[in-house]
Parts: structure tokens; sequence; C-alpha cells
């Protein structure tokens, strides 16, 4: 009897002190601000998803996300509050380049590492960006078009939002790579990232032109509108639709099913943010720029895994 009660107290001893032993250890050492433009977007949500599937690994982070709702007034608030509450590190995917540059260099210059994710701000006060090459997706997918369209056809271009730097990269890329051939693009506009703008915009280049060949749109969502405006007017079969992201959820089901005829990829960069933001945080440099492979889905490879871009 005294045998088992001394036996019980011992195991409660040793079990407690393992608890204690492993809390303290499963402490998060280090917070982390995760600063999204917005949520809105099937992407934005798997970068979220992303980042927090990686840092879950990771018992002694901590990551506090915030998500501006496309302001950016929100998003520099976010930023500041962040500061002000000292974490030792900081991530943002930016809404706009120019407006949330101020507060990304506060909080560099205050010593906080910060990663930039996705869309850039101007200058190079941060630690790192991560990326894919936009400037080469906008190349590539202007290089399918104009062969799929055997050199010649009339193009709708939906921009993503001018004022942030995938929408730059994706349109001058595509640009230079229709070049000297005959695709023209013959109505373009900003619906900036939105697929209902872009819905609506391809009712605008529906009505005021007869001969569609192709829709560029710079993100699937925005594909994804103007393929629902088409077919309201009863025009898709005739109108080939090509779009940017590429996610299983999102483009490549639209690839799949018909809808979109390639979509390109965009890694939303979640899981190497928080690998380089652990290198930073240990002490380890880490390079200033991070490029992510990119690859195109279309029907004929989409069962393969899609075919990586090449340089
Ligand atoms: C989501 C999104 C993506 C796009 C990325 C560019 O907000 O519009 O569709 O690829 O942002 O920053």
């Amino acid at each position: 009897m005294l045998y088992r009660a001394t036996t019980n107290l011992v195991s409660t001893i040793i079990f407690s002190a393992f608890f204690i032993f492993t809390g303290m250890a499963q402490k998060p050492q280090w917070t982390i601000g995760m600063s999204q433009c917005n949520l809105g977007e099937p992407w934005r949500v798997q970068m979220n998803a992303d980042v927090k599937k990686e840092a879950d690994k990771h018992p002694e982070l901590r990551v506090i996300f915030k998500d501006a709702q496309n302001d950016n007034l929100r998003q520099r608030a976010h930023v500041e509050e962040f500061i002000k509450a000292g974490v030792n590190l900081l991530i943002i995917s930016p809404k706009e380049a120019a407006p949330l540059t101020p507060p990304v260099k506060a909080a560099f210059e205050k010593g906080i590492p910060v990663i930039v994710l996705d869309r850039r701000v101007l200058g190079n006060d941060y630690t790192c960006f991560i990326g894919a090459d936009n400037k080469k997706i906008g190349k590539a997918a202007g290089k399918w078009i104009v062969s799929r369209l055997g050199g010649k056809g009339n193009v709708v271009e939906l921009k993503g939002l001018m004022t942030s730097t995938p929408g730059q990269d994706r349109h001058s890329g595509f640009i230079e790579a229709i070049k000297g051939s005959n695709v023209k693009v013959i109505f373009e506009a900003d619906m900036k990232w939105l697929e209902p703008n872009a819905r609506r915009e391809m009712e605008s280049a529906l009505a005021r032109f007869k001969e569609i060949d192709l829709v560029y749109a710079h993100n699937d969502p925005g594909a994804h509108g103007a393929y629902l405006a088409a077919k309201a007017a009863g025009r898709e079969k005739a109108i080939t639709f090509v779009g940017i992201d590429g996610l299983p959820q999102e483009g490549q089901m639209y690839v799949r099913q018909g809808i979109l005829s390639a979509s390109f990829e965009y890694p939303t960069g979640g899981r190497e943010a928080i690998q380089t933001a652990l290198k930073i945080l240990r002490g380890e440099k880490v390079s200033k720029e991070m490029t992510l492979p990119s690859r195109v889905f279309t029907k004929e490879n989409i069962d393969k895994g899609g075919e990586w871009l090449k340089e």
C-alpha cells in the first residue's frame, strides 16, 4: 500500500517536472508581426495559411496576424502598432509600394528585421524581399500568348493594381514579349486585382469590341471575372482566358475545368518567409533578395504538375 502510494507520488513528481520543463521549453521566444494587406482573395488566405503552417513547426515562434482589409492607412497603423509592441521581426505583404515605404523604413531603422513579401516597397530599407519574378512571369505569359494566337490577335489586358509592383512588372514583361508580333492590346483596364472589377471592365470591352481573341488578366480572380462576363454575353467559347497565381483550388482548378487555358503560378512565399525569419532571428546572414520559381499550368501539363518557367 505504502509502496504503491510512494511510486504514485514519485511518478506524479516526475510527470509534473517533465510538463513544467517542456512547458518552459515550448514557450515562444520570438514574436513575429505579420501584416497582410487583405484577406479578400484566396491567394492571400493561402499565404497566411502557409506562414502559419511553417510557424507551427517551431514552438519558439509566435506569429501575430493583422489584416489591413485593402486599406493603406490601416496597414500603416498595423506596422506602427507592431513597432510599438516591440515585435522581434516584421513580415509585411504591402498593398501599395509608396504609402507603405515609410513605416517599413521606420521599423528597419529601429532595428526590427523586416521581410517584405510578394509586393515591394520603394528603396532598400528592409532586410529581405521574397517573391517570384513578376517581369519574368509577364514575359512568359506574353510568349505563351503570341504562340497560342499564332502571332496575331486582339487581346484585352486586365491589369492588377498599377501602384503595386506585381501589376507593373506583369504588364511590362508582357508588353516586351508581344513586341514585334501582331498581337494587339485593344482594351486595357486596371481591375485592381479584384474579380468584380474585372467582370465590369470585361463587360465594357465586350460591348465595344466584336472580336476579342484572348484575355490576359494579371491574376486568376481577374481572368475568372472576365470569363463570367463573356459567358453572360454568350461569347466565352470564342475567347481564350489566361491568368496568374495558379493555386490548386483556384487557377489550377479553372484550367482543369477548361475555364482558363493557362495559369502562371505565383507562389505565396509564406513558408520561405518563416524559414528566413528563423535564420535572421538566430543571427544568421540572409541574402537581400529571394526569388521564387514559377510554373505554368495548362490542360496538357497539369497532370504532370505543370512546367517550370525557364530562364
Ligand atoms: C492577391 C493578389 C494575387 C496576386 C498578388 C499580387 O491580393 O492580387 O492575386 O498575384 O496579389 O501581389
